[in-house]
């Protein structure tokens, strides 16, 4: 038997645009994904699609556990999670010696192809190695991981990731004129966001940007605009709809002895907050008890 965790995602800055080359910034965050895998002849896989792949990909059978502290379809990477850490528990369980990277690849491949070609390596990187990303153009390059203080709000509106980039993608067949600037804008942002990654108060103006170029594009969400707006007028220093839009979750960079408060300012508007900070370790073996 193997327990494994990874941890969930959010994006900081430059979601939808990485699908098109641009730069994207994203963090682990605290919330985890814990799996037990045990060799086994009897298969029971649940209903997810990724897990299925995991086994079959890496050619075993065997049976799973899975405790996720982490909201599905909510935009915090939770599929990506499962993927790493059954296939770290897999690897583990059937000593199939595979390295971190190896994991990190097949995990982005199996996303990949669940998701029918659409998807970053963004999230299955974070979700391997922990800390902060660059990612651009499919390759990641390693940020020294900042101490930011984040309220998460989830609307608890379900959305598809696959359905909000195709929306994007319509936008600019249809208005090419239009969506890509906004695109450019966004690229911007996260290059000037990499400039103050140490000045909270600058990053959080900068998300603010960012969550209005997101609207732009049609990613938005009467409900997050709102979360949003309460988190700012509780004394957040920027905030944003984070991941794919139309429902799932915002994030707040706060200021660290206002983060109750900005968190009791969303569970006011039905949001469910997260108050959470970066989590610096990827995929690890956990004990099994
Ligand atoms: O739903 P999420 O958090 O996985 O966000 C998707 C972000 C996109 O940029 C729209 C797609 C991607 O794979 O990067």
């Amino acid at each position: 038997m193997a327990t494994y965790s990874a941890p969930g995602k959010v994006f900081l800055f430059g979601e939808h645009a990485v699908v098109y080359g641009k730069p994207g910034i994203a963090m682990a965050i605290k919330p985890r994904v814990y799996v037990t895998v045990r060799k086994a002849s009897q298969v029971h896989y649940g209903k997810s699609p990724y897990i299925e792949a995991c086994f079959r990909e890496m050619g075993v059978r065997g049976s799973i556990y899975i405790n996720s502290q982490i909201p599905s379809s909510s935009g915090l990477g939770s599929s990506a999670a499962v993927t790493v850490a059954t296939l770290a528990a897999i690897n583990d369980e059937y000593e199939m010696g595979m390295t971190r990277e190896e994991i990190a690849d097949r995990a982005f491949s199996i996303e990949k192809n669940v998701q029918k070609g659409r998807a970053s390596p963004t999230d299955t990187s974070v979700s391997t190695y922990g800390g902060m990303f660059f990612i651009m153009e499919g390759k990641r390059r390693r940020l020294a991981p900042q101490n930011y203080n984040l309220v998460i709000g989830n609307s608890m509106i379900s959305h598809s990731t696959t359905r909000m980039i195709e929306l994007v993608a319509e936008m600019r067949n249809k208005n090419p004129e239009i969506c890509n600037p906004v695109l450019d804008a966004i690229e911007g942002v996260t290059m000037e966001a990499m400039r103050y990654l140490h000045d909270s108060q600058r990053l959080g103006k900068l998300m603010d940007v960012n969550h209005a170029l997101l609207d732009a594009i049609g990613v938005g969400h009467p409900v997050l605009t709102r979360l949003v707006l309460a988190a700012r007028a509780t004394g957040a220093y920027g905030a944003k709809t984070t991941g794919a839009g139309g429902g799932g979750c915002m994030i707040a960079l706060a200021p660290k002895n206002f983060r109750n408060r900005i968190a009791g300012a969303i569970e006011v508007f039905e949001g469910r907050a997260i108050i959470t900070s970066v989590d610096t370790e990827g995929f690890r073996k956990e004990n099994d008890g």
